[in-house]
């Protein structure tokens, strides 16, 4: 069995928070409609309960990131690296932007397109993640 140290550490608690932030996002898109069935209240009360565990869950993707930064030693990584690398932070941005707008703003239309958007960044962060390790 292979070791399971420091490193794999960082990365299973770095793809841990992103499941979290990514999956919950897909998941409870596809709860909508049903929650709305239940009640009109229900999405919005699910929605923030979402929000109490993804948020946390962001901030360690964004904490585990910077730990990766710092062991990653960038100076010795390509020119397409660091270009994907900061895509994949851009989108990261948009992704943690877009949320907070739309777990705040009461404008429906607003919502929607903020919650499209983020999580369409959330997605393309999880692409260019990947890109990174195994492009
Ligand atoms: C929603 C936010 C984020 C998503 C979806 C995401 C996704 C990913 C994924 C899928 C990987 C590949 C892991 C692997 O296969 O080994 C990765 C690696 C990495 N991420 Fe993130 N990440 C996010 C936020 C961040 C942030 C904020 C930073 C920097 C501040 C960051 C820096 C890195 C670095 C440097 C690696 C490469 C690690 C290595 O090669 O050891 N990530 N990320």
């Amino acid at each position: 069995m292979n070791d399971f140290d420091l490193d794999s550490f960082r990365i299973f608690l770095h793809l841990l928070a992103v499941s979290v932030w990514v999956g919950g996002q897909i998941v409870l898109a596809a709860l909508v409609p049903v929650l709305r069935g239940i009640s009109p209240d229900a999405p919005r009360l699910v929605a923030d309960r979402f929000g109490q565990v993804a948020w946390p869950f962001f901030t360690l993707a964004v904490v585990t990131g910077i730990w990766n930064l710092a062991e990653v030693d960038i100076a010795d990584r390509s020119t397409a690296y660091s270009v994907t690398l900061a895509v994949k932070l851009l989108a990261v941005t948009v992704a943690g932007i877009a949320a907070a707008w739309h777990s705040n703003t009461t404008s429906a239309a607003v919502r929607g397109i903020t919650g499209a958007a983020g999580l369409i960044g959330s997605v393309v962060a999880l692409a260019f993640g990947v890109m990174m390790v195994w492009g």
